[in-house]
C-alpha cells in the first residue's frame, strides 16, 4: 500500500515535531497536521519561527524545510481525516480527575472523541494509529469505536500501536536516530500485515530496517508503559541513595559512575534529581497500577507504585531542605529559582518538580522569584493554580517571574537550581553573590554546579547527594 497522505490528530509535544521529522524525510507524502486549539495551530504557522508552540533544538529547521511543502498545520480536522490513508491519534491523555480511577487511569475522552470523528467522517479505508501513550487494550477499544459507529459507508480500518520513544528536548535527535521504531498490528491477519508494512515502510525512508520492530498490539502499548516505568524507576532508584549518600559520607554521584560502568546496568539515567517531572512518567506508572489493580495484581501494583512515593518523597524532601536550612522559617524571604521547566531544552512544564517546591514554599509563605530561559510567565501561573492549593491572586501574590536571572536573584535569601539548563553553569557567581542576602544559600537540585568553587566566593551550598552538605 503506497502511502501519500498522512494526517496527525493532535499538534502538540508529540505530534508537532514527529510529523515534521516524517514530512521532512518522506517529500512524497502530504502531512497534515489537525488541532482544535486554534492558537496552536496559528503559532505552528507562524513565519517567526521563534514563535513555534513547542520549543526542541533543531525543530525550527526541520518545519522551515517542510511547512507548506509537503507539512501543513490546519484546524480543519474533518477535511483532513478524510483525505487521510493514515490517521496518527496524538491527543493528549491526561490522568483522570474525577470519577473511577481518579488520579490513576488516563482519561481516555480525547481518544474516543477522536475515533468517533474518523469513524463519522471516513469515506475510504485508513490505518489508524495510535501515537499517544495508552493503557493496554485502547487499540481495541478504538477499533470497536470505529467499527461499530460509521456512516454507513464500507469503510475498513486497520488499527496500529506504534509508540513514540522521543525525550523532549532531545526530540529532533531522537527522531531522527532512533533506538528503535515499535509497531503493534494484528500480526494474525493479511490485512493487518499490509498496514505494519505500510506504516515500516514510512520509517524505512531514513531508519534502518533492523532497527524497525513488529508486534502484536498488546506487546507494543505495554513496551511503551514499560520503558518509561523502568526509566522512571531508575530515578527513584539514584534518588533513594542520594538521600542516604547525604547521611554518609557518600558522593551520589561517585556511586553513579561506579554502578553505571557495570555494563548491566549501564550509565544513562542515573543522575539524581530534585525529581522526574514530564508528561509521561508519573502518568505511566500509574496506568500501570491502575491496570494491575484490575485484575488484582496487588503485589505488581505496589511495586510500581513505589516509584511514584520515591519521587514525591524526594521533591518533598527538596522544599524542606531548604526551609529547615533558612533556620526552619522562610517567611517573607525570597527565595530564587533558576529554572521552572522539568527538564533542560523544553518549554514543557507539565508535571515539573520546579511547580511542587514552590508550592511547598508558598505554603510556607516564602516569596518566589523565578527566571527559566523558555518558559512563559503565563505558563508559571497556570501550573500553580491547576494544583488549587490557593487562589489565583495569591499564587500571583508569592510568586513573581523574572527574564534576568541577576534580577531573579537579587537580595535572594537561597538560590535553587530546579532545572539542568547549560546556561546556569556560565553566570557570573560571584556578581550573584554580592547582591544577595547573607549567608548566601545555594540549592542544586540538578547537581550542575561546582560547588567546591560556590563555596570559595561564599554561598552555603547544599546538593542532592553529597555527603558534605552543611549540618541542619
Ligand atoms: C551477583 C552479581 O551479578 C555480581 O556482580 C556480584 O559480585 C555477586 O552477585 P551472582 O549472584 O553470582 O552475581 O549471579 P547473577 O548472574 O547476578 O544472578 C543472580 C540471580 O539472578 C540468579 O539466580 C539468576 O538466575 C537471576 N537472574 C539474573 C534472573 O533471574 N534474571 C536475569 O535477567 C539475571
Ligand atoms: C520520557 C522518555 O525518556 C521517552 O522515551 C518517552 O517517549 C517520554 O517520556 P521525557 O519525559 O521527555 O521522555 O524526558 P526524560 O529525559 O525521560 O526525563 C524525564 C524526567 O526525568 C525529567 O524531569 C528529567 O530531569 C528526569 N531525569 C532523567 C532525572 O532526574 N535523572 C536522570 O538521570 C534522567
Ligand atoms: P502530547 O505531549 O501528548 O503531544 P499535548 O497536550 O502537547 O500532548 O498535545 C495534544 C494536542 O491534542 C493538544 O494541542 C490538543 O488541543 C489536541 N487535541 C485534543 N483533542 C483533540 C481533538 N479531538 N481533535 C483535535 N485535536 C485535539
Amino acid at each position: 500500500m503506497d502511502i501519500k497522505h498522512i494526517c496527525c490528530i493532535g499538534a502538540g509535544y508529540v505530534g508537532g515535531p514527529t510529523m515534521a521529522v516524517i514530512a521532512q524525510k518522506c517529500p512524497h507524502i502530504n502531512v497534515t497536521v489537525v488541532d482544535i486549539n486554534e492558537k496552536r495551530i496559528a503559532a505552528w504557522n507562524d513565519e517567526d519561527l521563534s514563535k513555534l508552540p513547542v520549543y526542541e533544538p533543531g525543530l525550527d529547521k526541520v518545519v522551515e524545510e517542510a511547512r507548506g511543502r509537503n507539512l501543513f498545520f490546519s484546524t480543519e480536522v474533518d477535511k483532513a481525516i478524510d483525505a487521510a490513508d493514515m490517521i496518527f491519534i496524538s491527543v493528549n491523555t491526561p490522568t483522570k480527575t474525577y470519577g473511577k480511577g481518579k488520579g490513576m487511569a488516563a482519561d481516555l475522552k480525547y481518544i474516543e472523541l477522536c475515533a468517533r470523528q474518523i469513524a463519522r467522517v471516513a469515506t475510504s479505508d485508513k490505518i489508524v494509529i495510535e501515537k499517544s501513550t495508552l493503557p493496554v487494550r485502547t487499540a481495541s477499544a478504538i477499533k470497536s469505536i470505529l467499527d461499530n459507529t460509521g456512516n454507513g459507508s464500507e469503510v475498513k480500518f486497520q488499527i496500529l500501536s506504534n509508540p513514540e520513544f522521543l525525550a523532549e528536548g532531545t526530540a529532533i535527535e531522537d527522531l531522527l536516530d532512533p533506538d528503535r521504531v515499535l509497531i503493534g498490528g494484528d500480526t494474525s491477519t493479511a490485512e493487518g500485515k499490509k498496514a505494519i508494512q505500510a506504516l515500516a515502510s514510512v520509517y524505512a525512508n531514513w531508519v534502518p530496517q533492523k532497527q524497525i520492530l513488529t508486534t502484536n498490539v498488546w506487546s507494543s502499548e505495554l513496551s511503551k508503559l514499560t520503558a518509561n516505568a523502568f526509566l522512571a524507576q531508575r530515578v527513584s532508584s539514584i534518588n533513594s541513595l542520594s538521600e542516604l549518600c547525604e547521611k554518609t559520607e557518600a558522593d551520589v554521584n561517585e556511586v553513579a559512575k561506579a554502578i553505571g560502568m557495570d555494563s548491566r546496568i549501564g550509565s544513562k539515567f542515573l543522575k539524581a534529581s530534585v525529581g522526574f517531572g514530564g508528561s509521561c512518567f508519573q502518568k505511566d506508572i500509574l496506568n500501570l497500577v491502575y491496570i494491575a489493580k484490575t485484575y488484582g495484581l496487588n503485589e505488581v501494583a505496589d511495586y510500581w507504585e513505589q516509584v511514584i512515593i520515591m519521587n514525591d518523597h524526594q521533591k518533598r524532601r527538596f522544599a524542606h531542605n531548604i526551609i529547615s536550612t533558612l533556620f526552619n522559617t522562610v517567611s517573607g524571604k525570597k527565595i530564587a529559582f533558576l529554572g521552572w521547566a522539568f527538564k533542560k531544552d523544553t518549554n514543557d512544564t507539565r508535571e515539573s518538580a520546579a511547580i511542587y517546591v514552590a508550592d511547598e514554599l508558598l505554603n510556607e509563605q516564602s516569596k518566589v522569584a523565578v527566571y527559566d530561559p523558555k518558559v512563559s510567565e503565563e505558563q508559571m501561573y497556570a501550573d500553580l493554580d491547576y494544583l488549587n492549593t490557593r487562589s489565583s491572586e495569591e499564587n500571583r501574590e508569592g510568586v513573581s517571574v523574572f527574564n534576568n536571572p541577576y534580577e531573579a536573584c537579587k537580595d535572594a535569601h537561597a538560590i535553587a537550581v530546579l532545572t539542568e539548563w547549560d546556561e546556569f553553569k556560565t553566570y557570573d557567581w560571584q556578581k550573584l553573590y554580592d547582591q544577595m542576602q547573607k549567608p548566601a544559600f545555594l540549592f542544586d537540585g540538578r547537581g550542575i554546579l561546582d560547588t567546591d568553587a560556590l563555596e570559595k566566593i561564599g554561598f552555603v551550598c547544599y546538593k542532592i547527594g553529597s555527603g558534605k552538605n552543611p549540618e541542619i
